[in-house]
């Protein structure tokens, strides 16, 4: 099979890191993958803020907490935030997994395909970390509470403008425990008109 697929096909969410941190030259990869994304309309106006200071993780999972715990659910409320809420009550509860690195995209507010645009970059991202070893997960809670105050503080502090959102971001670092399987895919997803 071609070898980009297998790719594709083997990468999982991996979400358990040792505390090791990926080489520079790694992260200049997974940057480049990023950056040499499309874009619409060529835009580029994505920014990619990596975090590798434990203490500025450590705040940001702390913002994290309080806005999971100030956070109201209801029937509507989305399940991974309900689930997130629950989990974020154990004192061990880290939204990135402790991954050493994590590498948070953002965009312009209003722009229409700021998370098409971030997305892309983010599966790259995935993609070249898988080809380097080096396991990686989407994490959503910048995505829900970049507008949260104590949250945005933070990112102002990393240099995220205030016109921009978190659409994503990318627990990034070596797998701690096994490789999780594949999930198996839904049938009937795919029609080929000839
Ligand atoms: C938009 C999006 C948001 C996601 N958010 C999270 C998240 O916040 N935390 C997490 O552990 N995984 C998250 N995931 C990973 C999915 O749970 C995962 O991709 C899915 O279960 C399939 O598993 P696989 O990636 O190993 O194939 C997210 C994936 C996507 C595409």
């Amino acid at each position: 099979m071609n070898d980009i697929l297998n790719n594709i096909i083997a990468r999982r969410s991996i979400r358990s890191y040792s505390t090791k941190q990926i080489p520079d030259v790694s992260l200049a990869d997974l940057i480049n993958a990023g950056i040499y994304a499309p874009s619409g309309g060529n835009s580029q106006s994505r920014i990619f803020t990596v975090l590798q200071k434990t203490n500025l993780l450590e705040d940001l999972n702390e913002a994290v907490k309080e806005a999971f715990l100030n956070m109201n659910v209801d029937k509507m409320t989305y399940k991974s935030k309900i689930s997130g809420k629950q989990a974020s009550i154990d004192p061990r509860y880290s939204f990135y997994y402790y991954a050493p690195t994590l590498i948070i995209v953002s965009n312009d507010r209003k722009y229409s395909n700021a998370m098409a645009d971030c997305s892309v970059a983010l599966e790259n991202i995935f993609l070249v970390a898988h080809s380097l070893d080096l396991g990686s997960c989407w994490i959503n809670q910048l995505a829900w509470f970049c507008d949260e105050p104590k949250v945005r503080m933070i990112l102002t502090e990393l240099g995220i403008p205030k016109n921009y959102i978190v659409c994503g971001s990318a627990s990034i670092g070596y797998s701690s425990g096994n490789i999780p399987h594949a999930r198996s895919k839904k049938e009937g997803t795919v029609d080929i008109i000839k």
